[in-house]
């Protein structure tokens, strides 16, 4: 008895939020308007969590347009986030393709650059294939150059999964494929020892660099400087790698170990690549002295 007491008035404070919680969330799950109004007009948060997502999140991954108009117009907050890897309800809209609900939400503030865990909404987009989300993203201000956690751009997605459509309209909209300074002249005075080094650390996992080497993940790299690109019988190449006219330059090698999946996008060789120069230019200075007759320095 005395229990029962105690908790009384508990459970009395607590049964009418719980209840408009339990209506809007529900409400906006089925899409149902009228439900929404009810829950809103007896007192419901708008921006209410139900623990992992808002009642705008839960009415746009149902795919309710009306719902979700009505909780923007009543003001709910369009970028909210309750739960990180879930993201804001622009997520949900892109999932399913939902174009209405993309410009609804972008129209209406939804930040175009905003994230789920590893990517941005723009990577979402290319990862789905679909050109009309992607447009709608980049007229609201979508950063075509952002990189995944992993250090992949838009670009590079749209190219590696062999969408031309999407790769085109990116390229047509601020892609910036960065190309480093020469460093043919820095090649003389390397250190081809830790050129070695490097390789072995960074590499050696995917590549065999023994005249006689097979293929691995990567192509053998005997003599690769000075060899036409893309040219082992053995290795599946990226149509990138195929359309790279010409044989390997040191400045070729260069750009493309600069950052790989930034500068030559849908490249198969997905690593973060050799920032630093100084580690770039030691590194192809070994490279160059896989060979029987190296090419000269310049
Ligand atoms: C995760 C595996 C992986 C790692 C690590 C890797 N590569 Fe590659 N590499 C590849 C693949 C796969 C290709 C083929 C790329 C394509 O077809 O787009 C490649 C291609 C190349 C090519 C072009 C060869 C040709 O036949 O045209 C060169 C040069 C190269 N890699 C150098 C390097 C260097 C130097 C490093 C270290 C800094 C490195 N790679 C690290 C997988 C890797």
């Amino acid at each position: 008895m005395r229990h029962v007491l105690l908790l009384l008035p508990l459970v009395l404070l607590h049964i009418p939020i719980v209840t408009h919680a339990a209506a809007i969330h529900d409400a906006a799950t089925k899409g149902d308007v009228a439900g929404i109004t009810a829950a809103l007009d007896a007192g419901a948060g708008v921006d209410e969590s139900d623990g992992k997502a808002t009642p705008l999140y839960l009415a746009v991954k149902g795919g309710h347009f009306a719902a979700a108009k009505l909780l923007m117009d009543r003001g709910a907050d369009v970028n909210a986030v309750p739960t990180p890897v879930l993201g804001p309800p622009l997520m949900p809209a892109l999932a399913k393709r939902r174009i209405d609900l993309i410009k609804l939400l972008l129209d209406g503030g939804a930040n175009p650059n905003s994230k789920r865990s590893r990517e941005s909404a723009i990577h979402i987009a290319v990862n789905l294939g679909c050109l009309d989300c992607v447009k709608a993203l980049v007229e609201a201000g979508a950063d075509v150059n952002a990189k995944t956690k992993d250090g992949k751009t838009p670009i590079h997605l749209a190219r590696f999964k062999g969408l031309r459509e999407i790769a085109d309209y990116l390229m047509a909209h601020g892609v910036v494929l960065p190309t480093p300074s020469p460093i043919s002249m820095k090649l003389a005075t390397a250190d081809i020892e830790k050129g070695r080094t490097s390789f072995t650390h960074l590499c050696a996992g995917c590549h065999n660099v023994e005249p006689q080497g097979g293929t691995k993940t990567g192509p053998n790299l005997w003599s690769v400087v000075g060899r036409d690109k893309a040219s082992m019988t053995k290795m599946r190449y990226s149509d990138t790698l195929l359309g790279w006219e010409g044989v390997w330059t040191y400045e070729d090698l260069n750009k493309y170990l600069l950052e790989p999946m930034v500068t030559t996008p849908g490249v198969y060789m997905e690593m973060p690549g050799v920032p630093d120069e100084t580690e770039r230019v030691n590194l192809i200075a070994y490279l160059r002295t896989l060979s029987d007759k190296p090419i000269p320095l310049p």
